[in-house]
């Protein structure tokens, strides 16, 4: 179980791209990511669907498929968090072609500024709840120390925390609600 907290060289410091930021669960991103002192830019389809506002908050209008609004969202950015999620039953695969936008337009940034490569984490999660957060999450794999449910609160603060925290790199932990 790992306790949800600050890492302890968290930086504040930041400016970080959300996609997916109008969803259940990515509201929950932007207010903590904000809380936390990050700036944040966000892509929206439907802008008035935000309904926070904030001085450290700036809303790109677009698509994900689109790929300049996906530039303009990650332009400027240190991080990039994705709660993207299919909002119709339907497979357009709109969401697949718009992470690969991302990813793209990540390398192309990375590349600019320095010759590594990224960084990434895929959070894998159960059936997501509106629930109040617990504060602390179980992080197991595929099959191996996880459970039915997490809240959407406590799964965007693990996903905040990965930020500042190594050990989930180039990994694709299973995070649930504490047994
Ligand atoms: N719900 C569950 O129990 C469950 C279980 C396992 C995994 N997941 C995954 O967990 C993540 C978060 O779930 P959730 O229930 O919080 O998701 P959600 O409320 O359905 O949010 C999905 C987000 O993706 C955005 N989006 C979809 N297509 C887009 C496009 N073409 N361009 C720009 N934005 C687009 C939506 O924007 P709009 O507001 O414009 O529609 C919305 O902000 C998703 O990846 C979901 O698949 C969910």
């Amino acid at each position: 179980m790992t306790p949800s907290r600050t890492a302890p060289n968290a930086s504040t410091d930041r400016t970080v791209a959300v996609f997916g930021g109008t969803g259940k669960a990515g509201r929950h991103l932007v207010e903590q990511a904000l809380a936390a002192g990050h700036r944040v830019t966000m892509l929206a389809r439907t802008p008035g669907k935000v309904d926070v506002q904030h001085e450290r908050l700036r809303i790109v209008e677009g698509d994900v498929v689109d790929p300049v609004a996906v530039a303009k969202t990650i332009e400027g950015a240190t991080a990039v968090l994705s709660t993207l999620g299919p909002t119709k039953n339907t497979p357009d695969h709109q969401v697949s072609r718009g992470m690969a936008h991302i990813l793209e337009d990540m390398s192309r940034t990375v590349h600019a500024v320095r010759a590594s490569d990224r960084d990434w984490t895929v959070v894998r999660v159960p059936m997501l709840t509106d629930g109040p957060p617990t504060g602390s999450v179980r992080v197991g794999d595929v099959g191996v120390n996880t459970g039915p449910r997490i809240a959407r609160a406590d799964l965007a603060r693990f996903m905040l925390e990965q930020l500042d925290d190594p050990a989930h790199v180039r990994a694709s932990p299973v995070v649930s609600a504490p047994a």
